[in-house]
């Protein structure tokens, strides 16, 4: 069977469920999100204000916050309290004041333990010692409530997407959006973090003051999950120079140098493990590619990876968060596709040769370029004007358009959620990873420059491959689980005009699979059918069986 025959098919297949669809219940119209658009650095900025207006205060119980609220209003005005349990019932109380200064006076005036073997350190971290007498246990007041934002048990475990009640929804669109809302990062784990990045840069303030320690990844690019690890950077200080001052400080010439940055690496490591409250578990991973250091912040819960002057990572971060949020579908097809790889075993939260999230993540903006739902980056680039350049200590040009609100218009594709879902197991399906290279700055495929299983170009260091950690092995394995997904799709669609997400997530079952293949045949004898399930898997297995003999 011929590959033009194949695509046909594929053609029609595509053509038949557009026409079969239902009516789908969410905003199909939405052709932009980009109306609500925030400018990333904005949204950095408004983050660390309010951790730096923020402390994390450790109580006995969630009839104790009453009682710190009343005692925490003494230092200022309080804007919202957040509270959450961690597993072995630690409870824990964010408290945001309305000024930085609050927070000040109530750092000065709190205490530390008197003990020889603990370390006094001044950090956003504390614990609320019960008072002697109990009349002050109870939960806050209606009263007190109405005056602040007061959210109880939050969630800050991923919840098990079995019991989300994907089932209950009979369009896959919804499911999808549901998936996302559920398992997206919410707004006190955006806090926590910032707060985690901010202990580390108070901590570091009065020997580095112009230093700043910020979260990137999937924390800040709009991609990230209740529970995913914390990357933060210990950013350079920005200075700029006053010429009127004619004092200046000493200063001691360091290299940049790759032993330079493992040994920061390794005092930063000395730093979290001697002196950080909450800090545990720290490890020095100093000859990795980028020299990190792997710690658990444990008032947070979550796993952290602190690494020094990476601004590229920061930038990229930025260039992910734009088209995160360039239109409504970009995250819940990332968040779909993402969860798939995870419940069917191609991706690990440990590093290896399998697929990251990170390629995935860029596979999907690929496959949105195509559909042209986002643009390539290389417009954004030409767009850029003089206020987007951006210049890395490494010469790593990271200049693109920030402001995409500018580039307003309106999307044609008007393809909804589940299609483009298919869309892209399709896509993948059928692409030839052997000689193409993936290029989200042109928006299609270039020559591969070089072997590699899976060649991503990375977006901001164009001559380097995203994905080269990836082996033949585990490459076979995601080409052939993206045919059963598009299979797995297309036969229940084709079969029950219905499709549960869960199904997906399961992963391809053989024996299912001929029962199916049983009732579509028998289905297309009874109608008039342009296309068969059963030989576009068959095709696809028969081309898969000759390459691999
Ligand atoms: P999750 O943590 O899985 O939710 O996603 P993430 O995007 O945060 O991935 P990860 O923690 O592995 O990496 C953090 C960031 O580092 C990514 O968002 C990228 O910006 C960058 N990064 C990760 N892997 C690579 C890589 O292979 N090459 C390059 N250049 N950057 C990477
Ligand atoms: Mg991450």
């Amino acid at each position: 069977m011929n590959k033009t025959c194949s695509l046909r098919r594929l053609c029609n297949l595509h053509e038949y469920l557009i026409k079969q669809h239902r009516v789908i219940r969410y905003k199909s119209n939405t052709c932009n999100d980009l109306n609500s658009f925030v400018l990333y650095d904005k949204f950095i900025c408004e983050r660390r204000s309010q951790s730096k207006c923020s402390v994390l205060v450790q109580v006995s119980s969630e009839n104790s916050i009453s009682d710190l609220y009343s005692y925490c209003s003494k230092f200022g005005s309080i804007k919202n309290i957040f509270h959450y349990q961690l597993a072995g019932s630690n409870h824990f109380v964010l408290t945001e004041f309305e000024d930085q200064s609050a927070v000040n006076t109530l750092l000065d005036q709190s205490t530390h333990v008197k003990d020889s073997n603990v370390i006094a350190v001044r950090s956003p971290f504390l614990w609320f010692r019960s008072s002697a007498s109990k009349k002050n246990s109870k939960l806050l007041s209606t009263d007190d409530k109405l005056n602040i934002s007061f959210q109880t048990n939050q969630t800050m475990i991923e919840p098990n997407i079995k019991n989300i009640g994907l089932e209950k929804l009979d369009s896959l669109s919804d499911q999808m959006l549901l998936l996302l809302k559920c398992t997206q990062l919410n707004d006190i784990g955006t806090r926590l973090r910032f707060l985690t990045a901010m202990q580390i840069e108070n901590s570091l303030k009065g020997i580095f003051p112009l230093s700043k320690v910020l979260p990137f990844g999937s924390s800040v690019n709009s991609f990230g999950k209740i529970g995913s690890d914390i990357d933060l950077v210990l950013m350079d200080s920005e200075i700029k120079e006053n010429k009127t001052s004619r004092l200046i400080y000493h200063g001691k010439c360091v290299s940049n140098s790759r032993t330079q940055i493992q040994r920061n690496i390794e005092i930063l490591g000395d730093l979290l493990q001697l002196f950080l409250p909450g800090c545990s578990r720290v490890k020095r991973i100093s000859q990795a590619r980028v020299p990190i250091v792997k710690y658990s912040q444990d008032f947070v819960g979550v796993e952290c990876d602190l690494a020094v002057s990476n601004e590229t990572a920061v930038n990229m971060s930025e260039l992910l968060y734009i088209f995160g949020n360039f239109d409504y579908r970009v995250r819940p097809l990332v968040f779909t596709v993402k969860m798939w790889a995870r419940e069917i075993n191609l991706t690990n939260d440990t590093p290896g040769r399998w697929i990251t999230n990170f390629s995935l993540t860029l596979l999907v903006l690929f496959y949105l370029q195509q559909e042209k739902i986002i643009p390539d980056i290389q417009t954004l680039v030409k767009q850029a004007s003089n206020s987007d350049v951006r210049i890395t200590n490494e010469g790593i040009n990271c200049t693109f358009l920030r402001d995409v609100s500018k580039l307003h218009k309106d999307v044609e594709n008007k393809k909804t959620l589940d299609q483009l879902l298919l869309g892209f197991f399709e896509y993948f399906a059928t692409f030839d990873f052997n000689t193409n290279a993936i290029s989200l700055n042109f928006g299609k495929t270039i020559n591969k420059p070089e072997y590699s299983a899976l060649y991503i170009v990375n977006p901001l260091e164009v001559h380097f491959n995203v994905s080269k950690n990836i082996s033949s092995e585990e490459m076979e394995r995601f080409r052939i689980e993206l045919r059963n997904a598009a299979w797995i799709m297309e036969s229940s669609l084709l079969n029950t005009n219905s499709f549960n997400l869960l199904d997906l997530f399961k992963g391809f079952d053989v024996n299912k699979k001929n029962q199916i293949v049983f009732e579509i045949q028998h289905q297309i004898k009874n109608s008039n059918r342009l296309v068969t399930v059963k030989d576009l898997f068959d095709d696809s297995q028969t081309q898969e069986d000759k390459r691999l003999t």
